[in-house]
């Protein structure tokens, strides 16, 4: 459809866009950047705008790659032997991190520098040693996509990935739940379109984005 074109052609230039996964699932609109792309200034946009919680997805084969788990499968805690939730079979969440040379790790800045650090990372994975350049726990929560992405899975990891490989980017993209500030539910679909209109953004429905790349 145009809202998908559009979407693609946004992230090409680099800017942020907006995805409402499906009301039938989270019911939630994330702001979603290229990670390579993304400043200081896209952070604070983030926090003061979106106000969920900042996440780099990566594809499943950059995870492998750096060695990046399920966080599911690595607490060692019974919070995480029964992993039940009411919208999917699981979540994407993976270990949080910080790339070394940043301070405390949660400033515009430094999570700028994480996040653009991870971009450049997941651009030629071999040639990066993770572990050498991020530490854990950090301040920028990391998600793992399903393999074959939206074939597999709708959240909007994939749904954010899938854009990212059609605007020919590397497989890291941010997505950052749009709230509501009145009534602290997730920003309704509306809402969400008259925020993307305002500024200028692309507004696109999950299912549109399935329907063109499953
Ligand atoms: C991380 C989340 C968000 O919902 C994010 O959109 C990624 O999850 P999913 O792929 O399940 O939609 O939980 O803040
Ligand atoms: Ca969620
Ligand atoms: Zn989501």
């Amino acid at each position: 459809t145009d809202g998908v074109e559009r979407t693609v052609a946004a992230f090409e230039r680099g800017e942020p866009v907006l995805v409402h996964d499906a009301a039938d699932r989270e019911g939630e609109t994330d702001l979603i950047y290229p990670a390579g792309s993304v400043t200081a200034e896209a952070v604070a946009r983030m926090r003061n705008d979106a106000g969920g919680l900042v996440c780099v997805a990566l594809s499943d084969a950059v995870c492998e790659t750096f060695d990046l788990p399920f966080a599911q499968e690595v607490i060692d805690h019974p919070v995480g032997a029964d992993h039940d939730l009411g919208y999917d079979e699981r979540s994407s969440f993976s270990l949080t991190v910080n790339h070394r040379d940043t301070f405390t790790g949660i400033t515009d800045a430094d999570r700028s520098r994480t996040i653009t650090e991870l971009a450049r990372a997941a651009t030629d994975p071999d040639g990066v040693d993770f572990a050498e350049e991020f530490r854990a726990p950090g301040h920028v929560h990391l998600l793992r996509a399903a393999p074959n992405l939206v074939a597999d899975r709708e959240g909007h990891t994939e749904l954010g990935l899938v854009l990212a490989e059609a605007a020919d980017l590397p497989p890291a993209v941010v997505v950052c739940e749009m709230l509501d500030d009145r009534s602290g539910r997730a920003l309704s679909p509306a809402d969400a379109r008259a925020y993307a209109e305002r500024n200028g953004f692309a507004y696109v429905e999950g299912a549109d984005v399935v329907r063109q790349f499953d």
